[in-house]
């Protein structure tokens, strides 16, 4: 039987450049003197299980910005099954190693009682945007992404924050309630990053079996070729649903066609300026709810 006190975190063996702070006060604190010293303030916010696609948002903020910010908190008030919020991977020390190789300079790794010393009662609603497709499937999620965002928004004041499109309509909804509660701060949305076999990088791949992982490339195969057959709205999505259905160990949630800004739905190619594609499959047999987009214009 392995005995898990006796294993020490990985960062107190082998000191990292960057500071990792636990507590709101230490890191306003920190903040403020980068800030009295004329510093600009670049922010990621994760829930840790870093990969591929958070670094690239990392590096991004650390060519913009003096200082970058990383917040690694797994916030359970966006999490409507239970479930899921226990097999999401936490992975802190790796997470750790990672942000140093990017330069990050700060970690913020709080603990919940930190963050939620009492529960958050607090509602946001923006709809359309956090009414359909994940806010229909997942009620109470997009919720939580206000709770948990506005309070780090509160805590780093960041000049600019980097947020993954792979998540495209939590930006959407992000954009909102940064409109509505005044933060001075610049989203900046950064590209999906991809396997090379086109699978989406997400912390929920590392759930997946090897085979599961090969099945789950063809969500993005499908969606990619329907940009390319000339088909109306309907059927481009009749066919993207029909296509990933008919893969073994592929069943898709929803699929919508949605204009790219309100995420309405449209029905024609010409009802909005920017079309996107939004999906979520289940994929395997545990199943792995995967989420993905296409831009059609
Ligand atoms: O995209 C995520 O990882 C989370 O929703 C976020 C923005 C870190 C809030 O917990």
């Amino acid at each position: 039987m392995v005995n898990y006190e006796l294993f020490v975190p990985l960062h107190d063996l082998i000191p990292l450049r960057m500071e990792v702070i636990n507590t709101i006060t230490q890191l306003r604190e920190r903040l403020a003197q980068h800030r009295d010293e004329g510093r600009t303030i670049g922010f990621v916010p994760t829930m840790g299980a870093l990969h591929e696609g958070h670094a690239s948002l990392v590096r991004k903020s650390v060519e913009d910005n003096d200082i970058t910010v990383v917040s690694i908190f797994l916030n359970p008030t966006q999490f409507n099954d239970p479930k899921d919020l226990e097999r999401y991977p936490r992975t802190l020390d790796a997470d750790c190693r990672l942000l140093e190789q990017c330069k990050a300079d700060i970690a913020f790794a709080p603990t919940v009682k930190e963050i939620y010393p009492e529960p958050d009662t607090r509602q946001f609603s923006y709809p359309p945007t956090d009414a359909v497709m994940e806010g229909a499937m997942r009620p109470g999620h997009f919720n939580g992404v206000c709770q948990i965002v506005s309070k780090l928004f509160t805590y780093v004041e960041p000049d600019r924050v980097y947020l993954g499109e792979k998540d495209y309509q939590q930006i959407a909804v992000i954009r909102r309630m940064v409109d509505d509660l005044g933060f001075k701060v610049e989203i900046v949305p950064c590209p999906v990053v991809r396997q090379s076999d086109g699978l989406a990088m997400s912390s929920r791949n590392a759930l997946l079996t090897d085979e599961e992982r090969k099945t789950a490339s063809n969500i993005y195969r499908i969606m990619n070729e329907s940009r390319t057959l000339g088909l109306s709205v309907q059927q481009t999505h009749d066919y993207v649903v029909s296509a990933i259905n008919g893969i073994d160990g592929l069943e898709v949630q929803y699929f919508s066609i949605v204009d790219g800004d309100t995420l309405a739905d449209v029905s024609s190619w010409d009802d909005a300026p920017s079309i996107v594609g939004c999906i979520t499959v289940f994929c395997g047999t545990k199943p792995i709810r995967l989420i993905d987009h296409i831009k059609y214009k």
